[in-house]
């Protein structure tokens, strides 16, 4: 196996640390083999993939069941989250130990599936249990419902954003921070989208780490949802520029550790359905790493901020093995990419089965050209090659 990299740039393996596999549950928009399948061809030697499936992933049986199906049919690295319930929260601390588990997940407001915890004394609760750093989907579910109901039927997809409004998304995050600094339990806030949240972590790097994803990085409301009507609804919601400026600003300052897809694929046709009715997600794991490459091209960050936020910091937080006193990861997981190739995202290149992507027709500068996982090749110039044989990362304890 040789791979001739003359001219491409050799990064190390890609991560991307939130997605929806929806497996079990709904085979028919994602499978662990089909997600990890797309990953690769999109660049990515490692994901993390979401509890919230149906059944979710919140107790034993299904974690057992989860470490199965990914050992026999992901194509990469593969870990996952075990979803916090009221129920669980004794037994987070064995969960969270178990190989492949990469962290708990807790709902503070509500999302597809049915996991939420969102009460300040069971949240307490879940920190005091297990000691991993507590990942957040942080929004406020009074403050959402309330808006909800203020901005009802009728309305044009553009006003989605009213109802998932700003302060929802930074009561959610300020109140995780507090309970993180009662308990001494350390956070991760997931896909963090404003100004103010952005701003105010700055104070706080010391008992949290920051998520912001790709789609918050590309796309900017009230066009998105113009453009692409449901498509481009998810939570939290695209913001308008204001919001993706300092989601900008935060990569260049260091306030963002991670950025990952929140791959969440849904049916077409689902999506088609007016706001409210339409569910919430987009796809993003075959894109995420040529539209950060074309951000690169832009001049929005450069090729090595986007190895620490795609590779070295996920390695860390995460706590991936190390090496000496570098945490690298895995042995021999790259991503060659070619800076210089112009190429236009396709839906019929989408290997998921919902088929579409909100990139449909957008071209980038910057594209992978090989994804090698544990010094195996396991996707070059477009073609899967092998058979699945990923494995469950074993984390630090
Ligand atoms: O837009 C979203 N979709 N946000 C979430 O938090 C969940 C996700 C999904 O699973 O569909
Ligand atoms: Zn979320
Ligand atoms: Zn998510």
């Amino acid at each position: 196996q040789v791979v001739d990299a003359q001219g491409l740039h050799v990064l190390p393996g890609l991560m991307d640390c939130h997605v929806h596999f929806r497996e079990p549950g709904n085979a028919l928009v994602e499978t662990i083999e089909t997600g990890t399948r797309a990953a690769a061809l999109g660049g990515l030697t490692t994901v993390f993939d979401m509890p919230n499936t149906n059944p979710a992933i919140a107790d034993l049986e299904m974690v057992e069941w989860k470490q199965k199906r990914a050992s026999e049919t992901s194509w990469i690295n593969f870990g996952f989250y075990i979803g916090a319930t009221r129920e669980n929260t004794k037994d987070l601390a064995s969960l969270e130990s178990q190989k492949g588990v990469c962290g708990i997940k807790v709902y503070a407001g509500s999302s597809t599936g049915s996991l939420m915890v969102e009460d300040d004394a069971s949240l307490e609760q879940v920190m005091l249990h297990g000691h991993r750093r507590v990942c957040y989907h942080a929004e406020d579910e009074y403050r959402l419902q309330e808006r909800k109901k203020l901005f009802c039927e009728g309305m044009p997809y553009e006003n989605h954003r009213l109802w998932r409004d700003e302060e929802c998304a930074f009561l959610g995050t300020r109140r995780i921070i507090a309970l993180a600094r009662k308990t001494g339990r350390p956070a991760h806030i997931l896909h963090t989208t404003t100004q103010e949240e952005l701003e105010w972590l700055v104070d706080h790097k010391d008992i949290a780490t920051v998520e912001v994803l790709a789609n918050h990085l590309t796309q900017i409301a009230p066009e998105c949802y113009e453009r692409l009507k449901g498509f481009a609804v998810m939570n939290p919601p695209i913001r308008d520029q204001r919001h993706y400026d300092a989601c900008w600003e935060a990569i260049r300052n260091g306030v963002v550790d991670v950025v990952s897809s929140d791959h969440a694929p849904h049916d077409p046709e689902l999506k088609a359905k007016p706001w409210l009715c339409c569910p919430s997600g987009m796809l993003g794991v075959q894109t995420i790493v040529p539209l950060m490459l074309n951000h690169v091209n832009e001049g929005r960050l450069s090729l090595s901020r986007l190895a620490d936020v795609m590779a070295a910091n996920p390695a860390r937080i995460y706590g991936m093995p190390t090496k000496g006193r570098i945490q690298v990861g895995y042995d021999a997981d790259f991503t060659v990419v070619d800076m210089q190739k112009k190429r236009r995202i396709t839906n019929d290149w989408i290997a998921s089965p919902a088929g579409w992507t909100p990139y449909d027709q957008v071209e980038v500068k910057g594209w992978p050209m090989v994804t090698i996982v544990k010094g195996r090749i396991v996707m070059q110039n477009d073609e899967m090659q092998g058979t699945p044989e990923g494995e469950l990362v074993n984390f630090l304890p």
